[in-house]
């Protein structure tokens, strides 16, 4: 599998350099120049831990909580004062674990970000289902929160116990989001689940709009090596079968399609935090996306809390990009919209895209991996399969890997890609 992404890695940044992250960390973060810059915040904490889930989290306390947003706000005061006026940003998504349980902290987290950025794309919240009740709703709505993201994972029942979860109820759900509106309300649903059909996901997806969501993500399933699940995962031909079946019907049913896994049936109903140029990430295992830089915070909320008592930046690992690595960087989560624009890579590279990569581009074309009109490359459905299969091989050879160890080490020396 690392043959594959090795090779491909080469072919298109045109280099044997691997990808490599060391722990020499730049002391100022300079983002000021930064275009179309989002922001993060991880809050890792979750009521109990579902053993599929890849992500930087730990078991609730209150205590431990408290304290590490107390830290997440200096962090947030230290990055903020490097600049020397208020920056103008996209989003802001708040993810985790379960930030909703911090609910009664959020808003202090807001505040302390709008005295350094102006935040012009509303502000996403990740919830637990048990998280949707009208208080807590509320409590996030009166924090300035716009957009939801409710982790559903499946509403039958069968799947939920397949994964180690409670079956959700969805009257409850109906009932809170009838009276706590938000503009975006996305659901959450991992697909290709054993013997998981069409039908029981169609049936997840009238469900989901017909109790209140506008937008829906449909992931599927992965098994990463140091997460302790066992379910196993689907065959190439029947998850490719059922990424079109569910594709299609989100067309025939006049969704739109605003990322590779992601459909919408309002036209401002938006959440991803993915899909941005730049951003920068603050908490446990937050990351930092910069014009030459990507950066990564620790694991370990014991470490955090630390480094930031001691005035320092609590990041892990650092890697500079060389142009061509900072290109494939870009192009690959600009793809994750499914459409590349050339006018935007121009933009922000200064170099056209087809003088880049316009061999592989038209490779792309001829292969009806993506159709091209008015300036903009369009993955097709066998596109869309395609790149998710190459997301899945990356995920597996370069997140599982340095999540692997940075779950173990807080402070690795360096990981090389
Ligand atoms: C941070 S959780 C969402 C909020 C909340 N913690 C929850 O679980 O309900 C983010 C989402 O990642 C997805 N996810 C987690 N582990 C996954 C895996 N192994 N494969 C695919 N998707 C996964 C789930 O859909 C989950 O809702
Ligand atoms: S899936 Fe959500 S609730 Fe479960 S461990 Fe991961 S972050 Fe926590």
């Amino acid at each position: 599998m690392s043959i594959i992404t090795n090779l491909t890695r080469m072919w298109l940044t045109r280099s044997f350099k691997p990808f490599t992250f060391t722990n020499e960390y730049d002391k100022v973060l300079s983002y000021e120049d930064a275009e179309n810059l989002g922001l993060y915040v991880h809050i890792p904490f979750c009521k109990s831990i579902c053993n599929f889930c890849p992500y930087c989290k730990t078991v609730y306390s209150k205590e431990m909580c408290n304290k590490y947003i107390d830290a997440l706000i200096r962090e947030i005061h230290m990055v903020g004062k490097m600049q020397s006026s208020k920056k103008t940003v996209t989003s802001l998504y708040f993810g985790g674990g379960t930030p909703a349980l911090a609910k009664d902290r959020i808003k202090e987290i807001i505040d302390a970000l709008n005295k350094y950025f102006v935040i012009t794309q509303g502000i996403g919240v990740e919830l637990h289902p048990d998280n949707v009740n009208e208080a807590t709703l509320k409590t996030l709505k009166d924090a300035g929160v716009t957009k939801i993201s409710i982790g559903i994972q499946s509403f039958s029942e069968k799947f939920q116990s397949v994964l180690g979860r409670k079956t959700v109820n969805t009257q409850v759900i109906k009932d809170v989001l009838s009276k706590v509106k938000f503009e975006t309300v996305s659901m959450d649903f991992i697909f290709a689940l054993p013997s998981q059909s069409f039908e029981d996901l169609k049936e997840d997806i009238d469900t989901a709009f017909s109790i209140g969501a506008n937008h829906i993500a449909i992931y599927p399933f992965i098994d990463f090596t140091f997460t302790k699940s066992p379910v196993k995962t689907m065959a190439k031909k029947d998850k490719r079968k059922l990424l079109d079946q569910i594709t299609n019907y989100c067309y025939f049913k006049g969704y739109t399609r605003d990322s590779i896994w992601t459909f919408s049936n309002a036209e401002n109903a938006k959440y991803s935090s993915m899909t941005r140029d730049n951003f920068l990430g603050f908490g446990c295992s937050a990351t930092t996306l910069l014009k030459d830089r990507f950066k990564i915070n620790t694991f370990s909320v014991e470490e955090y809390c630390k480094r930031i008592d001691q005035k320092l930046l609590p990041t892990s690992l650092t890697i500079k990009f060389t142009l061509r690595q900072r290109m494939i960087y870009y192009l690959f989560w600009t793809a994750y919209s499914t459409k590349v624009n050339e006018k935007d890579f121009e933009k922000f590279f200064g170099i056209p895209l087809k003088k880049m990569y316009g061999k592989e581009l038209m490779l792309a074309k001829a292969l009806r991996f993506v159709t091209y009109k008015n300036g903009v490359f369009e993955m097709t459905l066998k596109g869309a399969f395609y790149y998710h299969y190459y997301e899945n091989y990356y995920t597996l050879a370069y997140i599982d890997k340095m999540w692997g160890i940075m779950r173990k080490e807080a402070f690795p020396e360096k990981i090389e890609l």
